[in-house]
């Protein structure tokens, strides 16, 4: 972050603090209607219209470290085949056989110069093309140009790798504007993948999801955790296109140290804002990322059904020898998971609540808007006319989006 960003930042964290009232012209939010959370209809809307046409986060580069690697990413429904190809460039393909379906792959994940459907043996390269058919004899005018593996976008910002099932979708760097520029302060070329954990957690993806895009609940979920640390009330949000978002909330004091990145190697591009605030980047629709010098955790929400959803949370830090570090990693990580765990604990409570007569909507404040944003985000992208009318939202904070 240059000067003039910096200072912003911290004229905004000031204005937060001191203010009376959301700042002159903030519109009242309506409410978000309670069928986004609970309506399975609903849900399936979103799979297929917004789901399916975002970058979603598939893998890290040393998940198919050497040409030839590959593998599955399962989480957004459909498996997806994420292949370094011989040039070392990342490809991903529908892992379906286009003979008759059959999934190419059955492994999670592998290593060859091609792959062979373990139903009838039809051949491919690594960029998809046929190359070869058991009992070709016995096809008719087989075109095998015609019959290469469907791709999937697949693009990477640093050794995070992305797909997109909508072929039209903006590059990933476009769609991310602001952000992507901003991130590069963490190296994002050399992280090291350092620990992945998953959840299944009983809650609409929603229900989690919204807790991590605000700070109105720490006084209340994490009064003896983050609490103790943050000051909620200086949080700063800014609002970018295309659903994405960022929120800084000061600590308490100025030169309070996380006692759990003690020790721990850094990443040196690290400005002064990342190391002195807790910085979170929301990657619409599902990546939480609140990075540090000492590491980046990345929690990454995935909807199952309309009352299960799952978790992956991902750490990334500077490459070092990864056994050097292993104790240190573990008391950070611990310290982090004591705070999720609190959330995820809480979730499962909500989402029983929200499925009785008593859940109306949301009721969003200003220091909650980076929920409206996503739901705003979303009927953009769903195509308001493809949303029931009793469930649109809308689109009153364009004003409050940062274009640059
Ligand atoms: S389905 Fe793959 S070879 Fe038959
Ligand atoms: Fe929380």
């Amino acid at each position: 972050m240059d000067a003039t960003t910096t200072q912003r930042i911290k004229d905004n964290i000031a204005f937060e603090a001191a203010r009376t009232a959301p700042p002159p012209g903030f519109p009242r939010l309506p409410d978000i209607p309670a069928g986004r959370y609970v309506d399975p209809h609903f849900l399936d809307l979103e799979k297929q219209r917004l789901w399916k046409r975002s970058w979603l986060y598939a893998g890290h580069s040393s998940q198919a470290a050497e040409p030839g690697s590959w593998f599955l990413m399962r989480q957004s429904g459909t498996p997806i085949l994420v292949v370094r190809d011989l040039n070392g460039a990342f490809r991903a393909f529908y892992n379906t056989c286009r003979h008759r379906g059959g999934p190419l792959v059955t492994d999670e994940s592998g290593q060859g110069r091609g792959f062979v459907c373990s139903y009838h043996g039809w051949a491919y390269a690594l960029d998809g093309q046929l190359k070869s058919v058991r009992d070709k004899r016995d096809f008719v005018d087989l075109d095998f140009a015609c019959r290469s593996l469907l791709p999937v976008r697949c693009e990477t910002l640093g050794s995070w790798i992305f797909i997109n099932e909508d072929p039209d979708a903006p590059a990933l760097r476009d769609s991310l504007g602001p952000m992507a520029e901003e991130l590069q302060q963490f190296d994002l070329d050399n992280l090291m993948l350092v620990h992945s954990r998953s959840y299944d957690v009983p809650c609409h993806v929603k229900v989690l999801l919204d807790v991590f895009l605000e700070v109105y609940h720490l006084k209340s979920i994490h009064e003896d955790t983050a609490d103790r640390f943050l000051d909620h009330r200086g949080m700063t949000a800014t609002l970018w296109p295309n659903g994405h978002s960022r929120m800084i909330t000061p600590n308490r004091r100025p030169d309070w140290v996380d006692p759990g990145t003690r020790g721990m190697p850094e990443i040196p591009s690290v400005t002064e804002i990342p190391r002195l605030n807790n910085v979170s980047y929301h990657i619409f629709p599902n990546v939480v990322m609140p990075p540090t010098a000492t590491g980046i955790p990345m929690l990454v929400f995935w909807p199952v059904t309309a009352n299960t959803m799952r978790i992956d949370c991902h750490w990334f830090g500077p490459k070092v020898p990864a056994e050097a570090l292993n104790p240190l990693w573990d008391t950070r990580i611990k310290n982090f998971e004591r705070i999720l765990f609190e959330d995820l604990r809480y979730a499962g409570k909500i989402q029983e609540s929200v499925e009785g007569p008593g859940f109306t909507g949301l009721a969003l404040n200003y220091q909650e808007r980076r929920i409206y944003h996503w739901h705003a985000e979303a009927d953009r992208r769903m195509g308001p006319d493809h949303v029931p009318a009793a469930l649109r939202v809308a689109q009153v904070l364009d004003d409050w989006i940062e274009q640059s």
